[in-house]
């Protein structure tokens, strides 16, 4: 790789162990890749944050880097915690487990990061722009800022996110260069259809699931799609493949037209989604289609002020089946909102809980014992199984509402 001269002082350690580690390990994944230069990045969302999945290893990574004296250099922002901030231990969670927690959340405070904690940060003050390089692990936000802003970042995994946080720096490789963001599979949605935001969530998991490493290209959207039903869709998109890139045309601002979207290439491949898959995927989506509900839980990726309100408004009123719990994932940014607009203390009224910063998946659910979970994410449906040991229900935030009162579906 050719470093500038600032870079190759960074790699001989004039900025500190850190830095140097955070070069080093750069350097050698670059070569790996087989990139030319590094690219200086804007932005860094950091996965390496949640106890669950990252273990002793990870948290020994975080306290090693702060202990060295790392410092973040660019503007850098953490996904969901592995427990409630606030609450931790009415959730249940293990003390052990939340003390290794805590000692997660101190590194990062150390390193200077901003302490939000959430799969949202476009929504909640790291919005990158169109173009601009970014250096950001979460699956379903690097979906969506590729796909939605036309920001530029690859899936990076953990400890390569604290590196670039800590030099400001990244490989270009992947899709920081226009010629590997060009789409190679059609998907041609029936434009027949009047998909609702949860029609739209299973046509994300269908996408993800056909588009192994290949960025799909899909026509026959309306092109006024809310920002709520895009980050459900791109989270979906991004859970059941690969996917980082997904252009939508007449969305994506790299996909204005079809052409523009692959390039002038040809398709590799085309496939059609019409009422069959889509009905067959959202089948696929609940591994039971009736019975008791235990846990009913939205918010992934985290809920926005809008889809609180929509949730209270649902309600009417009613309270939570005994025997039930509805949790809300949400930063605690919208959970400010809601607590001045009073949507906080009537849905608590009704029994709905607020869960702060953290993730439906990589917190400690298992401990309360839920056979069956309900969401209305994509996400959520794909993972739930394996991550909180329970059966999934898949439904509309409708839905879901429905089957918190009733304690059931079906
Ligand atoms: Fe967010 Fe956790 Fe879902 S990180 S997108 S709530 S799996």
């Amino acid at each position: 790789m050719r470093l500038t001269a600032e870079e190759q002082a960074m790699l001989a350690g004039r900025d500190g162990e850190a830095v140097q580690t955070a070069m080093e390990i750069l350097v050698k994944m670059g070569e790996m890749y087989g990139a030319e230069r590094l690219l200086d990045v804007d932005s860094v969302h950091i996965v390496l944050a949640m106890y669950k999945s990252i273990y002793d290893a990870g948290v020994e990574v975080v306290e090693k880097f702060a202990d060295l004296g790392g410092r973040f250099k660019v503007p850098t922002t953490l996904d969901p915690c592995g427990m409630d901030t606030e609450r931790w231990a009415e959730f249940k969670t293990p003390p052990e487990y939340a003390a290794k927690q805590l000692r997660v959340t101190k590194g990062y405070e150390k390193m200077g990061a901003i302490p939000i904690w959430t799969c949202t940060p476009y929504l909640t003050g790291n919005l990158p722009r169109f173009g601009q390089h970014v250096a950001w692990t979460e699956s379903s936000a690097v979906c969506f800022i590729n796909s939605i802003i036309g920001a530029r970042s690859n899936r990076e995994t953990a400890v390569i996110d604290v590196a670039a946080g800590l030099t400001g720096k990244i490989p270009e490789h992947g899709l920081h260069l226009t010629e590997n963001r060009r789409g190679r599979l059609l998907i041609e949605v029936d434009p027949s259809l009047e998909l609702s935001p949860r029609d739209l969530v299973a046509l994300g998991y269908f996408v993800g699931k056909r588009a192994g490493n290949k960025i799909p290209v899909v026509t026959g959207l309306r092109p006024d799609l809310k920002i709520d039903t895009l980050k459900a869709m791109m989270a979906a998109l991004a859970a059941s493949g690969g996917v980082a890139l997904c252009l939508l045309v007449g969305i994506s601002p790299e996909a204005r037209t079809v052409e523009e979207a692959f390039q002038g290439h040809a398709p590799e491949e085309a496939i059609a989604f019409g009422a069959t898959e889509l009905a067959s995927t959202k089948a696929e989506m609940s591994t039971v289609q009736s019975g008791k509900i235990d846990l009913v839980a939205v918010g992934c990726p985290h809920y926005s002020i809008t889809e609180v309100g929509e949730v209270l408004k649902l309600m009417k009123g009613r309270h939570v089946a005994p025997g039930t719990e509805f949790w809300i994932y949400l930063t605690k940014q919208t959970a400010t909102l809601a607590e001045r607009l009073g949507y906080r203390t009537a849905l608590e009224a009704l029994g709905v809980q607020f869960c702060l910063e953290t993730c439906m998946l990589i917190s400690p659910v298992e401990t309360w014992g839920f056979k069956t979970l309900m969401t209305d994410s994509g996400k959520c449906a794909y993972y739930a199984p394996m991550q909180c040991k329970t059966e999934v229900v898949f439904g509309s935030i409708a839905e879901c509402v429905e089957a918190a009162v009733a304690g059931s579906v079906g």
